[in-house]
């Protein structure tokens, strides 16, 4: 049988040169309108990289450590820098300046935050306050974690700061060359000791790399999902969300990091064994610990377990790169190697 190619085309679906010019017409006025769109909205923006449409800046950002792009732009346009990840505007805030002016004197419009849909919605279930917008569940958080970090409780945290810190500058003299281990060792001992009560030996124990992955992979996320500036996508059938498999494994992992971590305060709790800490104090104000009752049961937002998990474990998180990263910035190290010849410290030693 002889089979025109016309019919040809229709019988295997190979689209006709109609249906492929209507194709590429409506791409062209999509690209078309997304550029338009993004000029109009930049020009009521601060200044920055221009993007492309429909991407907007998403393919400039780098996955791994985007905030070195994003300094090279604060120097380049200014301490505010505007850009677009798909269509979702970023403002970065390149100086201490820029953040006060606009986070804290403006705070009655800038408090709240923007929707996070794979780190806030699929990697973390709501659970992770960070990324919670103004609200009462945001509130909870902030209680919970206020009653391990106020003023007065942090008053207490002196006298395992200073054994941390004594034991920091053994440890930079014995093993100078680990300067980095040794710094954020010292940040995740004290971040570890305040939240769950025990102390970090090395940054090679599995909590603390676990830990350093779940970071790594938070800040790898701005930029990576087409799905952050498209929501729509999560209408999908589940099984064609092709982005979420990423985000879900790593969702796996710190809910057994995290379970871990309070199962551990839990059981030495039950032994007499457990230091005072913001996880026990949690845990017993919220009615998780052995022979506790919840404190808290006529609140607006009702904590389970794993609300209590993450969050305790809000400080491990936010506590480690930016201690060493302020250590870092001021550059110790030519101290760190006079320390080392003997001559500042050897009083430790003694
Ligand atoms: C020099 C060191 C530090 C710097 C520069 C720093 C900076 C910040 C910043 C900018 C935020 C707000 C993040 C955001 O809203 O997106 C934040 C939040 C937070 N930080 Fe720090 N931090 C430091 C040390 C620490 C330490 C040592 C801990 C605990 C051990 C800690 C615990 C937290 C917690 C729990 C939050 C979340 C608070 C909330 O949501 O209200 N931080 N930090």
């Amino acid at each position: 049988m002889v089979v025109s190619i016309h019919n040809a085309g229709e019988f295997l679906s190979i689209p006709t040169w109609n249906q492929l010019l209507l194709g590429a017409l409506s791409i062209s006025i999509l690209v078309l309108w997304s550029s338009g769109a993004l000029d109009i909205r930049r020009r009521r923006m601060p200044p920055g990289p221009r993007g492309l449409p429909l991407v907007g800046n998403k393919h400039q950002v780098p996955s791994i450590k985007p905030w070195r792009m994003f300094k090279k732009w604060n120097e380049q346009y200014g301490p505010v820098v505007s850009l677009h990840l798909g269509r979702t505007p970023v403002i970065v805030l390149g100086t201490a300046r820029a953040a006060w002016e606009i986070l804290d004197k403006r705070s009655d419009i800038y408090s709240s935050r923007p929707r996070f849909v794979v780190a806030g919605e699929i990697l973390s279930d709501n659970r992770r306050g960070l990324m919670l917008p103004y609200g009462e569940e945001w509130r909870k958080y902030r209680k919970v974690l206020h009653s391990g970090l106020h003023a007065r409780r942090a008053e207490t945290y002196k006298d395992m700061q200073s054994l941390e810190s004594k034991a920091t500058l053994r440890d930079i003299l014995l093993h100078p060359e680990a300067w980095d281990a040794n710094i954020q060792r010292y940040a995740a001992s004290v971040a570890v000791s305040l939240s769950y009560g025990k102390r970090v030996h090395s940054m090679d124990e599995w909590i603390v790399r676990e830990n350093v992955a779940a970071m790594d992979y938070i800040d790898s996320i701005p930029g990576k999902y087409l799905v952050e500036s498209w929501p729509w996508l999560l209408k999908l059938p589940r099984f064609l969300q092709w982005f979420r498999r990423e985000p879900e494994e790593y969702k796996q992992r710190d809910i057994k990091l995290y379970t871990s971590l309070i199962d551990d305060v839990k059981n030495r709790m039950a032994e007499g064994k457990c230091p005072d800490c913001l996880t026990s104090q949690t845990l017993s104000d919220e009615g998780f610990a052995p022979g506790s009752e919840n404190k808290r049961k006529n609140e607006k937002v009702r904590f389970d377990e794993l609300d209590v998990a993450y969050t305790v474990a809000s400080p491990f998180g936010a506590g480690i790169e930016t201690v060493s990263g302020v250590v870092f910035s001021i550059n110790l190290k030519a101290d760190a190697q006079s320390l080392v010849d003997g001559r500042k410290f050897s009083v430790v030693h003694a």
